[in-house]
């Protein structure tokens, strides 16, 4: 595909934050300026595209963000844009500025409102995935995951040290609304006994067997990673199912973790995927792409349709599951 001209690009942040958005749009704006291209910051995601809130960035404007969590561009779940008159008016802005193409960083909901903002008005869109659940089809990791997950490891081996102190069950809710990325690689990583995570309502019954026989075993402590979005009810009505059964074998308590999960330092591979996907956004536009949305696929940088990317999510792999069961007998 041959090279466009372009002149003016703008970037924003959408959704919920994730560790690493920063890195990413450092490598937006570093891409734009090395290519020639004018970069513009947008603020507070679509909201600022309707608000006319975007400002001129320079290389140094990014300086000193690469290890900070959060957003220097802040973000929101943006209602107006959601209508056909509040992308109206995001489209006047962007011509009164001149500014012909978007990066947008963010999750499935910023992706939806991108690809009917690029079909609507023609206008070139290219997502990067900036998301802690890992649920976006189209590339292994989305930025924020790895960080996040490791915070959960975290904060999980501290409970494990005050549950085997006392001979304790505990729930741990870990985020991830329909997804359970975050739930079984955490709960992989920090050995949870079980993980109940939304794609496999497992439900009560094979928590309670599961609990029978770790308690045959002697099993004096443990831990059950319950995925936020999981469908047997809240962590709470878990918790006093299983104390009416086994209230007399463990203390049960309840951890929500909530969103811790989703600050902190960007882990030094939601820094690189970050770069890698800002710069791969930039060249993709240059490049004359329209609606896509960047990934990584097998180590590589791969483009998919913001259509696809939007109605696919991420399956959690049957492997993992099994894995999970094998190491936590
Ligand atoms: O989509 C990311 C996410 O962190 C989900 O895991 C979680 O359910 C949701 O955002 C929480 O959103 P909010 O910060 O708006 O409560």
């Amino acid at each position: 595909m041959s090279d466009q001209k372009l002149q003016k690009i703008g970037v924003l942040t959408s959704g919920g934050d994730a560790p690493g958005m920063n890195a990413a749009i450092r490598a937006v704006v570093r891409a734009c300026i090395y290519y020639d291209i004018t970069p513009y910051g947008i603020r507070e995601g679509y909201e600022g595209l309707i608000q006319n809130d975007m400002y001129r960035m320079e290389a140094g404007s990014v300086k000193h963000i690469i290890h900070q969590g959060g957003t220097i561009l802040k973000s929101t779940r943006c209602d107006g844009f959601r209508t056909k008159e509040g992308r109206q008016k995001a489209y006047d802005n962007l011509q009164k500025r001149g500014i012909e193409a978007l990066v947008v960083i963010g999750g499935d909901g910023t992706f939806q409102g991108a690809n009917i903002f690029g079909k609507e008005f023609d206008f070139p869109v290219l997502g990067i995935p900036g998301t802690i659940d890992n649920d976006i089809s189209g590339t292994d990791f989305t930025i924020g995951f790895d960080t996040a997950t490791n915070t959960v490891i975290e904060a999980v081996d501290q409970i494990r040290d005050t549950a085997t102190s006392h001979n304790r069950l505990f729930f741990i809710e870990v985020m991830g609304r329909d997804s359970g990325y975050i739930a079984i690689s955490s709960g992989i990583a920090a050995g949870a006994e079980e993980i109940l995570i939304p794609e496999k309502d497992r439900g009560m019954d094979k928590l309670i067997q599961s609990l029978e026989q770790s308690s045959r075993r002697n099993k004096t402590s443990r831990l059950v990673i319950v995925a936020e979005g999981e469908k047997s009810g809240s962590i709470y009505e878990l918790a006093d199912n299983v104390k009416q059964k086994f209230g007399e074998r463990y203390e049960i308590k309840v951890t929500v973790l909530g969103h811790i999960q989703r600050g902190g330092r960007p882990s030094c591979a939601d820094r690189v995927l970050a770069s890698r996907l800002g710069v791969a956004a930039v060249e993709a536009l240059k490049g004359g792409k329209k609606r896509i949305m960047v990934g990584v696929q097998n180590h590589k940088v791969v483009h998919t349709n913001l259509e696809k990317a939007t109605k696919q999510r991420n399956t959690i792999d049957e492997d993992l599951l099994k894995i999970a069961d094998i190491v936590s007998i």
